[in-house]
C-alpha cells in the first residue's frame, strides 16, 4: 500500500507546487496519539511494530531528515537510509550521517541524492519549523491518549486534505487501533 501511494501522489504532485524546495516532495513523518502527543522524556511513549515496519518502508533507501535530540534518542544511523541531521552547533559530528544547519541546507542535500522526496522524521521542533514548507504528512493516528512533552502541529482540513486512510484494530502485537492516513496540502 505505501508504495502505491508514494508513486501516485509524486506524479500528481505538480512541480510548481514543490517549486519552493525547487522539485522535491518535502514529507513529514510522524505517529501521534489522539492529542497530538508525539514523545515523551525523549522517547516514544508507544511501542507499535505495524508503525515500525510502515515507516522502514516508506524511507527505505530515502534521505531522512531529523532533529539531533531525535538522532540522540534513535541512537545510530538507521540502516538502509540516508541520515541527514540537523542542529545549530557547527562542532557536532557522527559518523555515518551528514549533518546540515538549516531545512533548506537539507533539501539541497537531497537534491544531491537524486530522489523525489525527502521525510522528515522529527521530533516536535524540527516538525514545527518544516510544517509550513512540508508538502505531505504521512501521519500514522493511534487511538490512544497518552502522556506526552512533545507535540505535533494540528492538521488543519482547511489546509490539508486526506487522500489515503488505512485503519489497523489492535491485535497480540499491537496494543492500540491505529489509522495510517496520507494529507495532502491543498
Ligand atoms: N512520534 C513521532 O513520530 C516522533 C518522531 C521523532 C521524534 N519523536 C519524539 O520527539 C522528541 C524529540 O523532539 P524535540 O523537539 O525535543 O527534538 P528534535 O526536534 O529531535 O531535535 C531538536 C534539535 O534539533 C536541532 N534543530 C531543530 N531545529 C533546527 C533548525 N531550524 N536549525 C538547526 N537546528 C535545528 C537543534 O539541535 P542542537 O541543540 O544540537 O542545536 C535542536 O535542539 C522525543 O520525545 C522523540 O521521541 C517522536
Amino acid at each position: 500500500m505505501q508504495d502505491d501511494v508514494s508513486k501516485n501522489e509524486n506524479s500528481n504532485l505538480s512541480l510548481s507546487v514543490t517549486e519552493g524546495t525547487g522539485g522535491i516532495i518535502l514529507s513529514l513523518l510522524v505517529a501521534a496519539d489522539e492529542n497530538n502527543v508525539i514523545g515523551k522524556d525523549n522517547q516514544l511513549p508507544w511501542h507499535l511494530p505495524n508503525d515500525l515496519k510502515y515507516f522502514k518502508n516508506l524511507t527505505w533507501a530515502m534521505p531522512i531528515l531529523m532533529g539531533r535530540k531525535t538522532f540522540e534518542s534513535i541512537g545510530k544511523a538507521l540502516p538502509g537510509r540516508k541520515s541527514i541531521v540537523i542542529t545549530r552547533n557547527k562542532n557536532w559530528q557522527q559518523t555515518e550521517v551528514d549533518v546540515v544547519y538549516s531545512i533548506d541546507e537539507a533539501i539541497e542535500l537531497a537534491k544531491s541524492y537524486d530522489v523525489k522526496e525527502i521525510f522528515v522524521i522529527g521530533g516536535a521542533e524540527i516538525f514545527n519549523t518544516a510544517f509550513e514548507k512540508a508538502h505531505r504528512i504521512y501521519l500514522t493516528r493511534i487511538h490512544h491518549q497518552f502522556e506526552g512533552d512533545v507535540y505535533f502541529p494540528v492538521v488543519n482540513e482547511k489546509e490539508w486534505r486526506l487522500i489515503k486512510e488505512h485503519r489497523c484494530t489492535k491485535d497480540e502485537k499491537n496494543a492500540f487501533d491505529h489509522s495510517f492516513q496520507v494529507w495532502k496540502r491543498k
